[in-house]
């Protein structure tokens, strides 16, 4: 079983950017204990601040891995181009969200990956990653 976590724009400052709101773990820390977890799992990590860099490697996994995990971040709320990546290929995806994106700003509760999305998991912090690598098993 292949699974890759994408994590879009300002994920690689999890631990630093707003504690608050997305808790003081990095996701480095975190990832490791989801390697342990999810042993039988060929996970694999990606983080892009660059909207195309997201849309090339949901193309270059999106016909061979068997779950795609894609935390989008502030492209979700903006990205038409990510939405019709997602849309356009085989690997079905779990968009997930560490915050409740609605219980927040109005303009964080539309989604374009959503509709073409298997399912949303959201509000959770950064369990939710677990609960969407679970989903696929
Ligand atoms: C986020 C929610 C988005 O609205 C925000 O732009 C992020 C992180 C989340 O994981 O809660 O960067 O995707």
């Amino acid at each position: 079983m292949k699974i890759i976590v994408i994590n879009g724009p300002n994920l690689n400052l999890l631990g630093k950017r707003e504690p608050e709101v997305y808790g003081s773990e990095t996701f480095e820390d975190y990832y490791r204990q989801l390697q342990l977890k999810f042993k039988t799992v060929e996970l694999t990590y990606f983080q892009s601040n660059i909207e195309g860099e997201i849309i090339d490697k949901l193309h270059e996994v999106g016909f061979s891995f068997d779950g795609i995990v894609l935390n989008a971040a502030a492209y979700t709320h903006t990205s038409v181009g990510i939405g019709d990546a997602v849309k356009g290929i085989d690997t079905p995806v779990v968009e997930i969200h560490i915050s409740n994106i609605h219980a927040r700003e109005d303009f964080r509760h539309k989604s374009f990956i959503a509709p073409n999305a298997k399912g949303v998991i959201f509000g959770f912090g950064l369990k939710g990653y677990d609960l969407a690598i679970e989903s696929f098993l």
